[in-house]
């Protein structure tokens, strides 16, 4: 039986007789002394065996990396000058008495302590790879923010109620995983993009205050925070107002802040118009860490004797930003470059600047390739405009919105993140919490040449809002929140719709005919008809909270079997092909693959 886990032996523990189970970490010969750094999901103890018990001896020499031990041996103080501060049981060691080989090991597929492995490695050998300290605190951490937030949402009354895995496609706007009825010859399920009808259904029925961590599933571009499988704080409540329900989530993040990682984040969080996030940061998901912001000054642009300014500060969906560097004049030209190369992956075809010698002398004091082109009244009210001081640079975007918003908005973090950024005080460390609010109800697709819904097709219009719907849809404000931290989307809601008059005029502006949408949501619309209570909620994404709490770079790295940026699972290989006899069982004739999606 084992007295406790290894990483927790310490020196409470002196003199007492433990017994530990764990793996070899490493194994060390010190000329007729081996130690063993045992491990498990506690941690590391170092493990001494004497050459004078021959018979442990024996066994440990034949030890090798990996090998599941287990260890029976006293406490004992470490001599002087061998403790080692960076380990819970650094103070003890363990002279062994007896050592048991549980289970021998083949040569592991790489060391594991060895920092730089690819993350194909990793996820090919991801049982070696959980075994990984970091690995094991991150899962832990994960685990603990779900009990937190268990503990949090039970207090207040809400149940944890399942739904179904195979169920209808559910309009998130992303693709879905479909799964093919074996029984319903030529019929397919999809996996929820979200619960987003269930819970909606729960309130009608009036289970009130509803929550469910949960499995989604996505079929969509991925990246750094993005999986096709994911989890979600899935929660949903009754009779509450927007502020009511940002207020009690907010709340949530704050405690689980509080006790997995001892950090009290501000209270309240600050609450930003979508309108204002796009203005100042071009993103609706502004990382407040950066203490840079846009100014527009395509009004003063229209006029200017240089076309890639004047054009787009001439045309309504354009737009024209300076975003000032403090002590940016600084940067040397390469770094220029780089950010030149860097705006083009989002489309900008240049990036112009300016460098701020001396703001008291226009056009002198200012370097720049453009200056020239640009009269000396504008160039004083640029300066002016955006604050500019002597030792500043000011970089420029013009061109399509989405393209200005995206590129200065990245290149915005990029330099508050850079090493100038970090040491002229551009960028802090912390957290950054906010609620982003007020989005616009519609998305308008220049392609297809209609509106979709910005957060999906339940959400309620802004009191007050509702006969916009149908004279000027792109007016239309919506009650839907996201909320941010540090710049990554943490989670997002809305207060719904509960009365079917204004569902119609929603469907209305998104082209949905009453018998689409009874095809598509029926079972729903039917249920609202039931005396539906007035209901909203919200869903966080645990995989995103849980990276950024364990400072981890990818949700890859606080999941435990992750897929690939291909959406593969390099573990087990899936997906894979299957039997002709399972497919067709499933009533399913394969097409030949003419081009491979990306
Ligand atoms: P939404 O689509 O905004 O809202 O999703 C909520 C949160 O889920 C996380 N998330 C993801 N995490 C990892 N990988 C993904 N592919 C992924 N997609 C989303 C994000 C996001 O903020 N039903 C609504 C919620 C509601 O209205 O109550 C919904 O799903 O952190
Ligand atoms: P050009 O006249 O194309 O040589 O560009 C002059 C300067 O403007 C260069 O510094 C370009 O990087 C920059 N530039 C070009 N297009 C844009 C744009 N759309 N937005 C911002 N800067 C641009």
């Amino acid at each position: 039986m084992r007295t406790c886990y290894t990483g927790e032996v310490n020196a409470q523990h002196l003199g007492q007789t433990v017994t530990l189970f764990g793996w070899v970490h490493r194994r060390r010969d010190h000329g007729g002394v081996i130690f063993i750094d045992l491990r498990d999901r506690a941690g590391l103890a170092q493990v001494v065996i004497n050459p004078e018990d021959a018979e442990a001896f024996a066994i440990a020499e034949r030890v090798r990396n990996e090998f599941c031990l287990r260890i029976t041996g006293t406490v004992q103080a470490r001599p002087e000058g061998t403790v080692n501060p960076d380990l819970a049981s650094g103070e003890v060691e363990v002279v062994c008495q007896e050592i048991e080989i549980l289970n021998p090991s083949v040569t592991p597929a790489f060391q594991l302590d060895d920092d730089n492995l690819s993350e194909t490695t990793r996820l090919t050998h991801r049982v070696l790879d959980l075994r990984r300290p970091q690995m094991q605190r991150n899962l832990m951490l994960r685990y603990r923010v779900s009990m937190a937030v268990r503990k949090y949402l039970d207090a207040l009354g809400f149940i944890d109620i399942e739904t179904p895995m195979l169920t209808k496609s559910t309009p998130e706007g992303a693709r879905d995983y479909l799964v093919p009825s074996r029984v319903n010859p030529g019929e397919f399920f999809a996996l929820p993009q979200s619960p987003q009808l269930f819970k909606q259904m729960l309130m009608v029925s009036g289970f009130d205050r509803y929550y469910q961590i949960t499995k989604c599933f996505r079929d969509e571009d991925l990246r750094a925070d993005r999986q096709p499988e994911f989890t979600q704080i899935d929660c949903e409540l009754s009779f509450v107002s927007e502020e009511e329900i940002r207020a009690i989530f907010e709340e949530m993040v704050r405690e689980v802040f509080r006790e997995v990682k001892g950090v009290e984040l501000p209270k309240p969080f600050p609450t930003m118009s979508w309108a204002e996030a796009m203005q100042r940061f071009g993103s609706d998901k502004p990382d407040l860490r950066v203490n840079l912001e846009f100014t527009d000054v395509g009004d003063l642009m229209r006029e200017v004797d240089f076309k890639v300014f004047s054009a787009p500060a001439n045309d309504p969906k354009c737009r024209v930003v300076a975003l000032r560097v403090p002590g940016g004049g600084a940067m040397p030209r390469s770094e220029i470059d780089a950010y030149t190369k860097f705006v083009g992956i989002y489309g900008a075809k240049g990036l112009a600047y300016i460098k701020v010698n001396d703001a008291s002398a226009i056009p002198s004091g200012l370097q720049s390739p453009i200056v020239k082109n640009i009269d000396d009244a504008v160039l004083q009210q640029l300066i002016e405009r955006t604050g500019a001081e002597d030792g500043d640079l000011i970089f420029f975007g013009a061109d399509k919105k989405q393209i200005v918003n995206d590129a200065m908005g990245a290149l915005r973090i990029k330099i508050g993140h850079s090493e100038l950024g970090r040491a002229n005080g551009l960028s802090e460390a912390g957290w950054k919490p906010l609620w982003v609010v007020d989005f616009p109800m519609f998305e308008y697709d220049e392609a297809t040449q209609r509106y979709y819904a910005a957060h999906h097709p339940f959400t309620s219009p802004k009191d007050g809002h509702e006969d916009l719907l149908e004279s000027a849809p792109e007016k239309v404000l919506a009650k839907a929140y996201d909320m941010v931290l540090n710049g990554w989307e943490m989670g997002g809601g809305s207060v719904r719709i509960h009365r079917a008059e204004v569902q119609s005029k929603v469907f209305a502006a998104l082209n949905i005919d009453p018998q689409e949408a009874q095809e598509k949501f029926g079972f729903l619309l039917d249920a609202l008809q039931y005396g539906a209570p007035p209901h909203g909620g919200v869903a966080f994404g645990l995989d995103r909270l849980v990276t950024m709490m364990a400072g981890a770079d990818s949700i890859r790295d606080v999941i435990a079997f992750p897929k690939t940026q291909r959406a593969q699972c390099l573990l087990t290989d899936a997906p894979s092909a299957v039997d002709e006899a399972q497919l067709k069982e499933l009533h399913i004739r394969l097409r030949p693959v003419d081009n491979k999606p990306t």
